[in-house]
């Protein structure tokens, strides 16, 4: 067995953690009492999230907070912040994260996201801490054979190279437990996170044109972008267009304070979905935005994108008999604190 902490002695490095769900997750453990180090690069992020942080948590736990800039696959850097920090925990965030464009740089998704979390864990062990908590995604899935969708449905083939390395990076940190059974690792599969923190102090903040449906809309709603592309409504489900599990990213940070909790004291892999159990239309999405920010968002239907697949949403039992965890929020709530984040800062971070 590992060794039990508390908490309060217990410090967790977050790769990653100035990003949507980084960001939301790192309050989420200070607020239980966790000491935290942030390594990110920025490269798709801003300094000012840690700042945003300090301002939700207040002076306190913004005390137990560090940051420092660094990329994960530099080594020697992450070296550094392990030698200087008594590093207890990490969960791993970093990388890389759309879909379309890790069509055109295979190279570069596969150097980033697989080389860092290889830099990661072999940096991880020289320091004795073997303890992990891996972003995976519901994208280990693929198109479906049957739903809800449980930890035991097959994994099937990716169909882009940013869905093969979070499949094989499930891979290789579950043969890691197997080389070593002291390792202790927790791959959470994220259903698709939306919303922002209710202070409408932190969101998502994508850099160009949207490829995801919530910010997207979110654009439409302040009036950056003139109307949502529906893509297709010739699916086979109840009103034609995609069928998705959205979950608020304050269930999915809390999910994360959830896994650190449980994988306290434990070792071996074990995996977990991280959803609402409920599937939302495309058309309900809209709606429900529309409801949000008080006027009726245009929309127009488009063919469907390559690669998207009909519906899936998540069977969250084991989730909840094993951690305690379950999702709170409703797709209301979400579009609510989505509308509140995009309305206080259209331009997102920047000024
Ligand atoms: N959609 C639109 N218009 C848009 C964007 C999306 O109609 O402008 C539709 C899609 O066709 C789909 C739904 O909205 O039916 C959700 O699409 P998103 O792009 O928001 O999310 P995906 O389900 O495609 O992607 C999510 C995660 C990825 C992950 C993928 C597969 O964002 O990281 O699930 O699990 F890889």
């Amino acid at each position: 067995m590992s060794e039990k902490k508390d908490p309060k002695d217990t410090t967790v490095l977050v790769t990653g953690g100035a990003g949507f769900i980084g960001s939301h997750t790192v309050v989420a453990l200070l607020e239980d009492g966790y000491k935290v180090v942030i390594v990110d690069d920025l490269s798709n992020a801003s300094e000012k999230v840690v700042g945003r942080i300090g301002q939700i948590v207040g002076d306190e736990a913004a005390s137990r907070l560090a940051f420092r800039k660094a990329d994960v696959n530099d080594r020697a850097a992450l070296d550094a912040i392990f030698d200087e920090f008594a590093i207890d925990r990490v969960i791993h965030f970093a990388g890389f994260k759309a879909v379309g464009e890790s069509v055109q740089k295979p190279v570069e998704y596969y150097s980033n996201n697989l080389g860092n979390t290889l830099t990661l864990v072999d940096v991880m062990r020289n320091h004795g801490c073997k303890s992990i908590v891996f972003s995976s995604s519901a994208t280990v899935y693929g198109d479906p054979d049957a739903l809800p969708l449980t930890e035991k449905s097959p994994k099937k083939p990716a169909t882009n190279p940013y869905g093969w390395t979070k499949w094989m990076i499930e891979q290789i940190l579950t043969d890691l437990t197997v080389a070593d059974p002291e390792w202790n690792v927790v791959l959470l599969r994220y259903f698709n996170p939306i919303g922002a923190h209710p202070s409408g102090l932190m969101g998502e903040d994508p850099k160009g044109i949207p490829n995801n449906l919530l910010p997207y809309v979110a654009q439409v709603a302040v009036g950056k972008r003139e109307c949502v592309h529906v893509f297709g409504d010739d699916y086979d489900t109840p009103d034609g267009t995609g069928v998705r599990d959205y979950i608020h990213v304050m269930d999915l940070a809390s999910g994360h304070a959830a896994a650190l909790a449980w994988m306290n004291g434990r070792e071996g892999v074990e995996v977990f979905n991280l959803g609402t159990g409920k599937g939302t239309s495309v058309l309900e999405i809209i709606k429900a935005f529309s409801a949000a920010c008080g006027r009726d968002l245009p929309y127009q239907v488009d063919p469907r994108r390559a690669g998207d697949v009909t519906a899936n949403y998540a069977d969250c039992s084991k989730a909840k008999a094993e951690m305690g965890w379950e999702a709170k929020y409703d797709i209301a709530d979400m579009c609510r604190d989505s509308w509140n984040w995009q309305s206080n800062n259209p331009n997102g971070y920047e000024d």
